[in-house]
């Protein structure tokens, strides 16, 4: 994370530990946050290796994960939001333009609960916002072996870290409790949904 300037990314209280809007209805999360998510992936954020964040938003953490897997690998974010696809676009261009164009960044506009079947399969998948339940579309998108760090759950959510095995078996771990921001729909994000 001290690679990445989160100034590029998060030009209002830059280094505050709390979330920042960005507009469209979306805020980068806090850095601790971002943290915990990376000290999890860790070991599937290794040099060449390919991985998905979903709800990419800002594009920071997408940033910070392009840092890790190195020039060999790739990370590829999805938002739904086109205008923040943009953003994060933008942001990434400040001081990494190289990395879009030789591809080891990819910004996609789509929706996030689909995951992104066309660029996998992912040795981790990160999620930005809560799923209402067990995300088996993304669980299918990972190698094996391979991790998926989420938040899970409407009232109550947690971090759900789930585990795909070499022999295809899959394991589930309760991290601890959030608040997250759904998944949802464009339209509901934005306010347009009435
Ligand atoms: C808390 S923000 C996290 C943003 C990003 N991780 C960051 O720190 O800048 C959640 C993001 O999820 C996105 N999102 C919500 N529902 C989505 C969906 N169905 N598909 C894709 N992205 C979605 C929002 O647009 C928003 O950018």
């Amino acid at each position: 994370m001290s690679a990445i300037d989160r100034k590029d990314y998060c030009p209002r209280y830059s280094y505050e530990d709390s979330p920042q809007s960005i507009s469209y209805g979306a805020t980068i999360s806090a850095p601790h946050m971002h943290g915990y998510a990376l000290e999890h992936l860790e070991n599937y954020l290794r040099p060449n290796m390919t991985a998905l964040d979903i709800g990419s938003g800002s594009g920071y953490l997408t940033a910070c994960m392009a840092e890790m897997v190195g020039s060999g690998g790739k990370v590829v974010g999805v938002d739904h939001i086109p205008e923040l696809v943009d953003l994060s676009i933008d942001n990434m261009k400040k001081q990494h333009s190289d990395w879009l164009e030789s591809g080891r960044v990819k910004f996609i506009v789509g929706d996030g609960r689909l995951g992104c079947p066309e660029e996998g399969p992912y040795d981790c998948i990160h999620v930005g916002a809560a799923a209402g339940k067990k995300p088996t579309a993304l669980i299918e998108q990972l190698k094996a072996p391979g991790r998926l760090f989420t938040p899970v759950g409407t009232y109550s959510q947690y971090i759900m870290v789930y585990d795909k095995k070499e022999d295809g078996t899959v394991e589930e771990k309760r991290v601890m409790g959030v608040m997250y921001v759904p998944l949802t729909d464009a339209d509901k994000q934005l306010g347009r949904d009435y």
